[in-house]
């Protein structure tokens, strides 16, 4: 059962190319990883690479993003959700900080993203995060909380959010044990409260997570997985984390 393992997810954002990448997915796919759900979320070109190279495998294939547009028709460069899930993925990121920052996606549209992942039955997995300004005038739980508004109104059983501060994105610099269990407990909370006490949550932790510091961090509180950067592009710091992945 997928929502109570915990969820090690890697986004290669924009990085790969077909003959990188073929080595890489086989070796991910020797990965023994019963205890976690594995992701990938790999650039649109190479999602049915990577379907095809983890077909016999347990781990699932996703996308970084998804159009907001529902149909199909002319909007020139945009992927659908419909397609995506064509080409045999499981899900996609919603709302990385990185799209917030370079193609200012706000609330309105992550929303529509989300509903057309949704009615295609893909999994969203809603990014939220504070910047380093937002953290020091302490404004990081009514950034979080605001960006978390996005989930009103919707019908779900279940949701995943990874909690990304930005701060730690590619830094190397890893928030605090401390810093992260309350945004986590933050983030379950709010969550409760918008979608109902009934509703079965994974929130993954993204930033700077490598092979050295994962233990530490999968077995915080309230963090249900990771979501990797830059170790996810390497097979062996990628299956040293998986490996640290708790059985819950
Ligand atoms: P890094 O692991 O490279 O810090 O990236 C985190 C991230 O943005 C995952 O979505």
């Amino acid at each position: 059962m997928i929502w109570h393992k915990q969820w090690i997810f890697g986004n290669w954002k924009m990085n790969g190319n077909l003959a990188d990448n073929a080595v890489l997915l086989q070796q991910l796919a020797k990965i023994n990883h019963d205890h976690a759900l594995v992701g990938i979320a790999t650039p649109f070109p190479y999602l049915s690479q990577a379907v095809d190279l983890l077909k016999n495998s347990q781990i699932i294939v996703g996308s970084q993003d998804c159009s907001s547009f529902a149909e199909k028709g002319a909007y020139t460069g945009e992927v659908s959700a419909t397609m995506i899930k064509n080409c045999g993925a499981k899900f996609v990121l919603i709302g990385h900080s990185e799209r917030r920052t370079y193609f200012n996606e706000q609330n309105q549209i992550l929303r529509k993203k989300i509903d057309n992942a949704l009615a295609c039955d893909l999994i969203p997995i809603l990014c939220v995060g504070e910047t380093l300004e937002q953290r020091q005038a302490r404004q990081e739980t009514a950034v979080v909380g605001k960006q978390l508004t996005v989930l009103q109104g919707l019908s779900v059983n279940h949701i995943a959010v990874a909690y990304e501060p930005v701060w730690a994105i590619g830094t190397g610099e890893v928030a605090t044990a401390t810093q992260i269990e309350h945004m986590h407990a933050f983030i379950h909370r709010e969550i409760l409260s918008i979608l109902g006490e009934n509703v079965t949550i994974r929130t993954l932790y993204g930033g700077s997570v490598n092979a050295n510091n994962a233990a530490d961090i999968l077995s915080i509180d309230k963090v249900n997985g990771a979501l990797v950067g830059g170790a996810s592009l390497k097979a062996d710091a990628f299956s040293a984390i998986i490996a640290n992945a708790q059985t819950e």
